[in-house]
């Protein structure tokens, strides 16, 4: 297996919808002029993640199909396309900070695609009531896409005034959608006006979210013509950084050199938790394989990947002895060799 060095990433990067691994480009964010320090970000006890679904939708080939009735993969319009909504299920995860005082922080991450899907799984899982309860601070959305933002009827049902944070790319339907809306062509569908304040972080900056915490916007244009994806890290004390995705459209390297170049973090890289969009169709290309393979370069010690990372890209990690955390493979995961469904994993 070769190393695929910086230009070859790049290269492979732009070519990315050919090969069905990868969007249509990658923009790097603005990096600053000086990097800033790890303390410059503060500090947290741990970071506990609760995976709700990892399951994007059940069957690659139903998504591919849809997308290539709606003007194929460079040119389908995530809502223009009519997906087949036996097929949606949709990713969201929750998670909770413990600050250096003990004071907790928790949050959800994106609110799956399926709302009826979501109900059942926020009910397994206890959701539907911290959202009752207030017991969850804010929903942070990571991008624009179906699988992660359509879900969010289920949220608001049960919170309607819950704060909500979206990158500020999203699109005037995203929006729409947001404030009660229905979109019968591509099935997306909320009957729940939100409440709450509605945040946006802007693309190609970094926003504090807690103490030790900070957002990122990632300015790269992704396939269904969506743009902008927001990741997160954590600084967790005696650890050190825990990088957190919702699809990593970034791309995973992209993302890891953010956390060295802009932050200080190199030989610091603790975790790793999210979606990947390595092999998220279920075929894992030569050059992808490169980019697990590059992955080593950043140390972790703790990898949490699941979603649109893909079995095969997941499986090569284990193969190369990478510490990947093993799930259950209960709730409807396809598999036990990542977190999945109603599985946890800590950091700190
Ligand atoms: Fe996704
Ligand atoms: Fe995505």
């Amino acid at each position: 297996m070769q190393s695929v060095n910086r230009r070859t990433f790049v290269k492979t990067v732009m070519v990315g919808a050919a090969v069905l691994t990868l969007d249509a480009a990658v923009t790097a964010p603005f990096l600053s002029a000086k990097p800033k320090g790890l303390e410059s970000l503060g500090e947290c006890k741990k970071v506990s993640i609760k995976c709700i679904s990892e399951v994007g939708w059940w069957d690659n080939k139903v998504l591919i199909s849809d997308m290539m009735k709606g003007g194929g993969l460079k040119e389908a319009e995530q809502w223009s396309c009519a997906w087949d909504p036996k097929n949606s299920a949709g990713s969201c995860s929750l998670v909770e900070v413990e600050a250096l005082d003990g004071s907790k922080t928790r949050f959800l991450i994106d609110t799956g695609w399926n709302a009826e899907y979501m109900d059942k799984r926020f009910k397994d899982e206890g959701i539907d009531k911290m959202l009752k309860n207030g017991e969850i601070d804010f929903l942070y959305i990571t991008h624009e896409h179906l699988d992660h933002f359509w879900g969010l009827e289920t949220t608001l049902k049960y919170n309607p005034e819950i704060k909500i944070i979206i990158p500020s790319t999203f699109h005037p339907p995203a929006e729409k959608f947001i404030a009660g809306a229905d979109f019968p062509k591509c099935g997306a569908k909320n009957t729940v006006q939100h409440k709450g304040k509605l945040v946006k972080f802007q693309m190609g900056e970094m926003t504090p979210l807690a103490k030790g915490v900070v957002s990122v916007g990632f300015d790269n244009p992704i396939i269904l013509k969506i743009q902008g994806e927001q990741s997160l890290y954590f600084n967790v004390k005696d650890k050190g950084l825990v990088l957190c995705t919702g699809c990593c459209h970034q791309n995973v390297i992209t993302f890891s050199d953010y956390a060295v170049k802009n932050l200080g973090a190199q030989g610091k890289l603790h975790g790793l938790y999210g979606g990947l969009h390595i092999a998220p169709f279920g075929k894992l290309d030569d050059e992808p394989k490169g980019w697990v393979k590059n992955m080593a370069s950043y140390g972790f010690t703790k990898i949490a990947a699941n979603h649109c990372t893909g079995l095969p890209a997941v499986q090569m990690m284990v193969e190369l002895g990478y510490p990947v955390v093993k799930g259950t493979g209960k709730k409807g995961s396809i598999s036990d060799l990542y977190i999945g469904n109603g599985d946890s994993v800590e950091f700190g």
